[in-house]
């Protein structure tokens, strides 16, 4: 069947498709390389060849990366393998039946894109998830992905992205999942699982592909696409993990990274994608490129021209080219001049087979995509509910003295740029439908709260005339909700910031209603840590709502008024500025701690000006309950765990959750080890002045660090054991490990 749409994108009707070609037969190992043999070198070139959808789309196709002047012909064009970017289920079907008509060996196509969080229906973004501490909600919303992008006749999705970042002047922070290496291993395997499921067969599943191998988000002065230098000892220990999670997850592809890595770029970058990926995480899927990498690689200065970027990339470990056809167009002219590439390019080739065959192409290269399928899986309310939940787990109370909860009744001023702005899904929600998203305004009124006035003001200019009117028209007992954030292009790709703070017209607003007693509550809409010592001084609460997605609204307004109790913690800390970054929470100990300030107050590890720690640190979250968290007996080794006793108990009146982290130190090592690291946690709920004693177990394999010279090592010995659920205040605990 082809499928017709109307204007509005909705199935008009079905005409009978009576040519329809379908291999009814799976194909096995040996059948993929016997088509293999039958192959063309052009035909095989082809087949590692991912051309954007724009180049097959009458319109509506999206581009995520620099434009590049293809220079193939028509005929070659149709050679490709799959297709990447914005498409809908009727294109898709169409550029596959031409496919199929014009496929001499009727080898299917593959559609990919990004799906990063979320396809239509858009959660929060992942930096804003990895804060509720919870992946099973995570591997929750996946599924959910999976389901609407299939159903729009996706298989594959870029996502989930896992690089460990440092810098928030780098805007991709926000599709990370912050600083720690374990909440990145934990998240990227759950969104895995999520999307991809037991069987790929499931047409309501998509294959995942981790991204950017390696230390992406290590560029340096967090500037996009710029160099990574990072010492094999953090490569192992802090950016592979998250990669070796989700290959372990059985992730069909991997992504190379845009950047040079240690001098060398990762798309050229044999020691990378075939010495670390392949042999040492064991990775048996596909390997793609970056937009427009292959070419890029003549940037980087590594290669000559078009036909030596393309030979460099295949020859290092790239299966996939992704958006340029350096090799489709230079192939014959290599394997002349180089023999030995087409073993490799078969290697590749049936790389790219072995997915098609996984995801059910050769049996039905339509994948069960179906007009009211699509129309029943997109943005349906059990979705929205997932995307609500989701958001007010997110979310992270970072002050509050008291002014939280509203009740209904308070008399609220909303004003800022995200008073009643619908920009709140955040980058990478490339097909999210924006007119879907509530605004904290819908929110507020859905929720029956008294709005007394709602003054929207630009991002960057907030008129004296503005200020001016919000002054004058608060009341006593009156609140101002003061909305707040960056737009949304101020992060994401190539969303790179010299100064991590908000414009200066938001802050003077916030000043003025404190200089004037006006009680204030902030709500922030950011994809990155932000300075916020200025909005910490002059509010009375602050609730960080990051890029919320599609329930945005809704999720703020049940916090706001105390529906929902917050409990998100931050997977990244927020720094006093700038001048402090890179920081994080798993800093070495340094031979001249500032702890030691007690004998000698100058000639220690530290500023001037600024503390040490972060404004804000890794785990911090409040809530409008108070916790106590007590160490609770004795730690109990059972087979390879060691179990963690702790004594949790809701001194408030609300029912809440909160998370206990668990970090480990060892005072004696082998090498600088940070001075704690996160290596479990749990997040509970307790109803109000209810306690639970709990067990959190530490995995040991968890102990293990790469040491140079040594490899994956347990070191015997003392290690201190911190419980926290704050990141802040640690009960101390003694472990020895035999
Ligand atoms: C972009 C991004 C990558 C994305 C790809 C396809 O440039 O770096 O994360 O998946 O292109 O859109």
């Amino acid at each position: 069947y082809i499928f017709l749409r109307n204007e509005t994108g909705c199935c008009r009707s079905r005409i009978k498709n009576e040519d329809r070609i379908i291999r009814k037969s799976k194909m096995d190992r040996n059948q993929i390389k016997v088509l293999i043999r039958q192959m063309t070198l052009e035909e095989k070139a082809g087949q590692v060849t991912q051309l954007p959808s724009r180049y097959f789309a009458i319109q509506g196709s999206q581009l995520t990366g620099t434009e590049t002047k293809l220079g193939i012909s028509e005929e070659k064009k149709w050679l490709c393998g799959s297709i990447l970017g914005k498409l809908d289920a009727v294109s898709m079907r169409n550029i596959q039946k031409e496919n199929l008509e014009r496929s001499r060996l009727q080898i299917p196509l593959m559609f990919m894109t990004d799906i990063v969080h979320g396809y239509q229906t858009i959660f929060p973004v992942p930096l804003a998830m990895a804060g509720s501490f919870d992946p099973g909600m995570v591997r929750e919303c996946a599924r959910i992905s999976a389901k609407e992008g299939s159903a729009a006749g996706y298989q594959v999705t870029f996502s989930p992205m896992v690089d460990v970042v440092r810098d928030p002047r780098w805007g991709r922070v926000m599709e990370s999942f912050g600083e720690d290496s374990k909440l990145n291993c934990d998240f990227g395997k759950a969104m895995v699982e999520g999307y991809q499921g037991e069987n790929l067969k499931d047409p309501d599943r998509l294959a995942a592909c981790v991204k950017h191998f390696a230390a992406y988000g290590a560029a340096e002065g967090g500037r996009d696409y710029n160099t990574s230098d990072v010492s094999e000892f953090r490569l192992r220990n802090k950016y592979f993990p998250p990669f070796k999670a989700c290959i372990d997850a059985g992730v069909k592809l991997v992504m190379a990274a845009f950047e040079a890595l240690n001098g060398i770029p990762a798309t050229a970058n044999p020691w990378l994608l075939q010495d670390i990926l392949r042999k040492d995480l064991e990775f048996e899927g596909t390997v793609i490129s970056d937009w427009g990498a292959v070419l890029e690689l003549i940037k980087h200065g590594v290669a000559e021209e078009e036909a030596e970027a393309g030979r460099l990339a295949l020859e290092s470990g790239v299966q996939i080219e992704m958006a340029t056809a350096a090799i489709v167009k230079h192939i014959e002219v290599y394997v002349k001049k180089f023999p030995h590439l087409e073993a490799i390019l078969d290697e590749a080739v049936e790389k790219v087979l072995i997915l098609k065959n996984e995801l059910g192409l050769f049996e039905d290269p339509y994948r069960g995509v179906d007009p009211e399928r699509e129309m029943r899986e997109l943005r349906s309310p059990d979705k929205k509910r997932a995307a609500f939940h989701a958001a007010t787990e997110s979310a992270v109370l970072l002050e509050n003295n008291g002014i939280l909860p509203l009740t209904k009744e308070t008399p609220v001023i909303l004003t800022g740029p995200y008073a009643e702005s619908k920009n709140i899904l955040g980058p990478w929600s490339v097909d999210g439908i924006v007119e879907d998203a509530i605004t904290v305004k819908d929110g507020l009124i859905l929720k029956g709260g008294r709005i007394k006035e709602v003054i929207q003001t630009a991002y960057e200019e907030v008129t004296e005339q503005d200020s001016d009117r919000i002054v004058q028209t608060v009341a006593s007992g009156d609140v101002v909700v003061l909305a707040l954030g960056e737009p949304e292009l101020w992060s994401g790709e190539a969303g790179s910031r010299s100064v991590i703070e908000l414009p200066e017209h938001q802050i003077s607003l916030l000043k003025k209603l404190h200089e004037h007693q006006i009680p204030v509550v902030v709500l922030l809409f950011n994809g990155r840590p932000l300075d916020l010592r200025k909005v910490k001084e002059y509010a009375d609460a602050v609730l960080e709502m990051w890029f919320p997605g599609t329930e945005g609204g809704n999720a703020a307004a049940a916090l706001l008024y105390g529906e929902k109790n917050p409990s998100g913690k931050l997977a990244m800390s927020f720094p006093y500025g700038s001048g402090q970054i890179p920081v994080s929470y798993d800093m070495a100990p340094t031979g001249r701690p500032k702890a030691d300030l007690v004998q000698e107050p100058r000639y220690k590890s530290q500023y001037l000006d600024i503390p040490n720690e972060p404004l804000y640190s890794f785990g911090y979250g409040l809530s409008y309950t108070e916790y106590d968290v007590q160490v609770n007996g004795k730690i109990v080794r059972q087979e390879q765990e060691y179990l963690v006793p702790v004594k949790v108990t809701n001194l408030g009146n609300m029912t809440g959750k909160t998370v206990v982290q668990i970090y480990i130190g060892k005072k004696k090592s082998l090498v600088a080890r940070p001075v704690k690291e996160l290596v479990a946690y749990k997040k509970i709920e307790l109803q109000p002045g209810k306690s639970k004693e709990i067990v959190i177990p530490i995995e040991e394999k968890t102990l293990e660090r790469w040491i140079p010279g040594k490899g994956w090592t347990k070191e015997k010995g003392e290690y201190t054991i911190l419980v926290s659920n704050d990141g802040r205040n640690f009960q101390r605990m003694e472990l020895t490990v035999g």
